[in-house]
């Protein structure tokens, strides 16, 4: 059964998932409304990149995910390849025979109408997305042939490419030096003025803190906390979560915590 009552976002209930015996979530339940900005935190292993691929169809997780009120099992892959896109964090070799222009334009293939996909309008969001990116004099250049970082920019150019309404995006400044990790978080952030959704699993509290409206804290494939960074980001919930000792500034500059780890000796 559909769910009638909610618009204009997904909500996720009771979401658990294994593979095999190993239970890695369990009993998730959350909303996510258009124009929020959503950060993932939490160990390794928590279950973060498992969560975005349940979310997204990539597994099958009990429970249920809604997208406008439609189950997601229900919805057709390429409709749901418009409304949603997810971002893998693994240095995928798979990808690195394509060039630059190859890997963006198959963004547009839920777009494709029969064999034809290269519309005008298509080739624009194309270079839009790789221009955005800042890949211009790359275009023609193999993947394999990128270093890490312009290899992570290529891949965020083709979620662009996507155009969904929903990004999820798995640690989106791994490999990135630090003028490209603000840049790729002002690009990531810019998509609330258009009403996206973006989720982004960070292991930089301090990256989080700055750019998420809400924060989801994952323990164990529970969530342990959600809400406003200034509520989830307390010694207390890192403590617990992470089994470090941190302290919290309030500098007031943007008025986020920030956090700053406790060296034990
Ligand atoms: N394909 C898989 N098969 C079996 N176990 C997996 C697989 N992918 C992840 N896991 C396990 O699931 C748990 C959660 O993994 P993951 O979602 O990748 O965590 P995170 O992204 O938070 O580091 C880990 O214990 C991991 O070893
Ligand atoms: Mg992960």
């Amino acid at each position: 059964m559909d769910k009638p009552s909610i618009a204009e976002m997904i909500s996720v209930e009771k979401l658990s998932f294994s593979y095999g015996d190993l239970q890695v979530l369990e009993n998730i339940s959350f909303d996510l409304y258009y124009g929020e900005f959503v950060g993932v935190i939490g160990p390794n292993g928590s279950g973060k990149t498992t969560l975005l691929k349940c979310l997204c169809r990539l597994l099958k997780p009990f429970g249920a995910v809604y997208i406008d009120g439609e189950e997601i099992s229900r919805i057709d892959f390429n409709k749901l390849s418009r409304k949603i896109s997810y971002t893998s964090s693994e240095l995928d070799s798979s990808i690195d025979g394509l060039t630059v222009f190859e890997l963006v334009s198959s963004g547009r293939t839920p777009y494709m109408k029969g064999i034809w996909w290269e519309s005008g309008e298509d080739e624009r969001i194309i270079f839009d997305s790789i221009r955005i990116i800042g890949l211009e004099d790359k275009v023609n250049r193999r993947i394999g042939e990128l270093s890490s970082g312009e290899k992570q920019r290529a891949k965020i150019a083709r979620l662009l490419s996507q155009t969904p309404e929903i990004f999820l995006v798995d640690e989106p400044t791994v490999h990135l030096d630090l003028k490209h990790q603000i840049e790729i978080m002002n690009i990531l952030k810019s998509l609330k003025l258009k009403k996206k959704i973006v989720v982004a699993v960070f292991h930089d509290l301090n990256l989080a803190s700055l750019y998420a409206d809400r924060i989801i804290v994952l323990k164990k494939g529970q969530i342990s906390a959600i809400g406003r960074p200034a509520d989830v980001l307390n010694e207390d919930i890192l403590r617990d979560v992470y089994g470090v000792d941190v302290k919290i500034l309030h500098t007031g500059l943007y008025g986020t915590p920030i956090i700053v780890p406790m060296p034990s000796i």
